[in-house]
């Protein structure tokens, strides 16, 4: 893409802006087709595709005002080019009602949206008020009506049950309603970072309902190609939609300040709906429309085999029975083992996808899916299996099923396991301290599934003993040798003699980042440095590492691309398309000075209020693992680093830094874990970062269980680990003297980002010494301590290598 071509978008950028503004053709058009895919169709009766040369009328301000992405650290890219949906149109050659065009022109041009304070982002852009004549006209015109509603999303920021955030605001139920009855058929589309209520989707006549997610720089000209037919609308959805809020289960038990009980358990999204209340559901889990038809036949079940950590193979004939050429996406599915008894499971479980590759009318592919048996496994937090702390297969014959999405599925087969397997013995770690009501299946007297309540298991393993029994061996100092990094980094000397000869508070330095954002190492905009920050590990040649915000694209001074969102990207279910972007995502990455990116976001979907959603994938973590492993892989192609984010239990914005998430042990490893431990597994991510939260009573960023219990030890990760930006400051509730950083580090989270030292629980001003203080008087080891930072020069090497 030229300067020129970025004048096309409704951004002009001149001269050396434009010049800054430049972005890899191929990104540009990999964003377009990946926004354009992960754009889901949810109705149509026809409107859609637009008919090619019929007049159109396009209400809503959105059109002019469209969200290409939330806001926030997700979100403020000095994006290279936007374009805008009627901008785009145009330029598809779409015949729009241009009086009607140029009125909206005006009055967004007289009325510009409010920019907003960081958390107090506008939640919608209040709608041009237009005549009922005004409406008549353009109805004498077109046949056809596109409406265009918008929500914004951002960190800090919850979405609310108002109108104008989940609600529509009355100018936009009256603008749909008259609409609506002025003409033959309404096209909506939903420009939303969130999931808002769409129930009035059949009341006010929405013929064609579509839900463009903020797409980028490219989601207006995706939209177009999506709505003339240039391309399918290709996404399907990655959390399931209710007619209500109030049906979602975790809505009793979202937005407290202090604490918030997962009480919903396992049966997050569609986990809950399948198996207690289907018909809450207005559009399931997996559903989305193309402009084709689609027929899925199971052709055959085998397995497991031995290979691939003892797979099934699933089969499937997938037939494009319509009359255009398109693709889909075959999930499959697994159900509770027949007549089981021990632990309660969801009726549906996502247990692999794959994407189809485009097919011609009448053209039939068949697929295979490899589904690793553990992927069927339950953990079992209370033993009720006779196997405590441990995954497990319960004897039984399991269904599996294949279709369309979650609701529209046909047997695939059975597999059976004759006797209980354990698949992974695990032990006890992160259990809530105090307990709560957990959901399980109950049974009426006809046997139907309804939820029931049980204790949630609390914590009974001795940390502190835990703590003290694996603490890391330490290297014996070697004072005043000079190795230089550079030998590290050239293979010529170990990092073991590197670290031996830094003096304690050289390696506590290395433990914080640089003091601010937009750290002078790094190009302008940075989000913070790692690494050589100080004077003296500059001097032994210890470069710094420079992070940049995220999920949307690099967040920087200098302009860049701005990316499809989590959200949009997930919809597309295509992880090869989604590593391929990555990997000229981190292209980018490498011209413009960006070594790590604070990206992906994955926590779960868990409540459509999360201001955050946007930036997340799923409310499955399979999906959301898979995605996110993509997105790693993708980056890291390019020798640079990912850095998946909030572990974990992130799952709203409200008192984000204070809020407790009490979840059971079992919740936490099947549903908030799992997709983290999945994208571990498949793409070793070179750098974590904890979230703000607290799980279980401890802030993720002091919590030993969660960081070296079981990201380290039982999931095998070998890289960093660094804190959001900031962290809350406390003593350590199990080892007397110890507090802030000196917990931190021995919980195992080895960089304080951005840095912060100014600040600390015990010192109202000044540094935290917390580290240096603790080694010398109250037990913090020299082992903890150079275990951390040698992780940190275990970044740096991978990265300058
Ligand atoms: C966000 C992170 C982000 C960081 C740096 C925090 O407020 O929670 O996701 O990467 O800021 O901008």
């Amino acid at each position: 893409m030229t300067p020129s071509d970025v004048a096309q978008g409704s951004v002009q950028l001149q001269g050396e802006d434009a010049k800054d503004a430049w972005v890899d053709p191929r990104l540009a058009d990999l964003c377009r087709r990946a926004a354009a895919r992960g754009t889901v169709l949810l109705r149509n009766d026809g409107a859609l595709p637009l008919a090619s040369q019929a007049p159109v009328a396009v209400f809503g301000r959105v059109q002019v005002d469209w969200f290409a992405v939330g806001y926030g650290s997700g979100g403020d890219v000095n994006a290279a080019y936007t374009t805008t949906l009627l901008d785009s149109l145009v330029a598809a050659g779409v015949a729009v009602d241009e009086e009607l065009a140029a009125e909206y022109r005006r009055w967004c041009a007289d009325n510009p949206p409010p920019s907003g304070e960081w958390g107090q982002w506008p939640r919608f852009f209040e709608e041009m008020p237009i005549s009922d004549e005004a409406i008549e006209r353009a109805a004498q015109a077109a046949r056809t009506a596109i409406v265009v509603v918008g929500r914004a999303a951002g960190e800090d920021r919850e979405n609310v049950l108002e109108p104008g955030s989940f609600y529509l605001t009355g100018a936009e139920e009256s603008l749909l309603e008259r609409v609506g009855r002025a003409f033959e058929s309404m096209v909506v589309v939903v420009n939303t970072g969130n999931v808002m209520d769409l129930s009035w989707a059949d009341r006010l006549g929405a013929g064609a309902l579509i839900l463009a997610w903020p797409g980028g720089m490219e989601g207006a000209r995706a939209l177009a190609d999506a709505l003339t037919g240039a391309v399918e609308p290709g996404g399907r959805l990655t959390s399931a939609i209710a007619h209500e809020y109030q049906d979602y289960p975790s809505a009793p038990d979202f937005g407290a300040e202090d604490y918030n009980n997962y009480s919903e358990d396992v049966f997050v999204g569609y986990r809950f709906f399948e198996t207690f209340a289907p018909g809450d559901v207005q559009f399931p889990f997996g559903f989305g429309l193309g402009y084709t038809t689609w027929r899925i036949d199971p052709a055959g079940l085998s397995g497991p085999d031995d290979s691939d950590g003892r797979a099934l193979r699933v089969r499937a004939a997938v037939t494009n029975t319509g009359e255009r050429s398109g693709s889909t996406v075959v999930q499959v599915y697994a159900a509770p083992p027949a007549g089981q008894t021990g632990m309660t499971r969801p009726e549906r479980s996502l247990v692999g996808f794959t994407r189809t590759p485009e097919l011609e009318p009448g053209a039939r592919a068949e697929v295979e899916i490899s589904v690793p048996m553990r992927r069927l496994a339950v953990f079992d937090d209370h033993g009720v299996t006779g196997h405590p702390d441990a995954w497990v297969l319960e004897a039984g014959s399991y269904p599996i099923l294949v279709g369309d999405d979650v609701q529209s599925t046909r047997s695939a087969g059975t597999v059976e396991v004759a006797e209980l397997e354990v698949v992974r013995q695990c032990e006890e770690a992160l259990a809530p301290s105090e307990t709560f009501n957990r959901m399980v299946v109950s049974r009426d007297a006809d046997g139907v599934p309804m939820p029931g309540w049980q204790e949630a298991p609390t914590a009974t393993a001795d940390l502190r003993a835990r703590i003290e029994e694996r603490l890391p061996t330490e290297v014996p100092p070697v004072p005043g040798s000079r190795i230089g990094f550079a030998e590290v980094v050239a293979g010529r000397a170990g990092i073991e003699d590197f670290l031996a000869q830094l003096s304690i508070e050289e390696l506590a330095d290395l433990t914080f980042g640089d003091i601010t954002m937009d750290s002078p190492l790094g190009a302008p905009g940075n989000a913070g440095a790692l690494g050589g920050v100080t004077p003296s590990l500059r001097s032994r040649g210890i470069p710094a590492a420079i992070t940049t915000d995220g999920p949307s694209g690099l967040r920087l001074a200098t302009h860049a691309a701005l990316l499809p969102c989590g959200t949009a990207l997930a919809s597309t279910w295509d992880t090869a398309l989604i590593e391929e972007l990555a990997a000229l995502h981190g292209q980018e990455m490498v011209a413009k000075g960006s070594d790590i990116l604070l990206a992906p976001g994955m926590n779960i979907h868990r409540n459509p209020l999360c201001g955050r959603n946007f930036e997340y994938f799923s409310e499955d973590p399979l999906l959301t693992g898979l995605c996110a492993a993509a997105v790693v892989r993708g980056l890291q192609s390019q020798g640079v680093a990912a850095c998946p984010k909030h572990f974990a239990a992130n799952n709203q914005e409200t008192a984000r830094t204070v809020s407790d998430s009490r979840v059971s042990a079992r919740a936490l490893r099947e549903i908030y874990l799992r997709g983290f431990e999945i994208c571990v597994e498949e793409a070793a991510p070179r750098v974590i970062m904890t979230s703000y939260n607290k799980i279980n009573g401890q802030w993720a960023h002091y919590n030993y269980d969660l960081v070296s219990t079981i990201l380290r030890r039982e999931w095998g990760y070998a890289g960093l680990v660094i804190t959001d930006w900031w962290m809350r400051y406390a003593p350590d509730p199990l080892f007397p003297g110890l507090a802030d950083s000196a917990t931190r580090v021995r919980a195992g989270v080895d960089v304080l980002m951005p840095g912060g030292r100014a600040h600390t629980s015990t010192h109202e001003e000044g540094h935290d010494d917390s580290i240096v203080e603790g080694h010398r008087e109250a037990g913090l080891t020299l082992g903890e301590v150079q275990a951390s930072a040698r992780r940190v020069l275990e970044l740096l090497v991978a990265l300058h290598r």
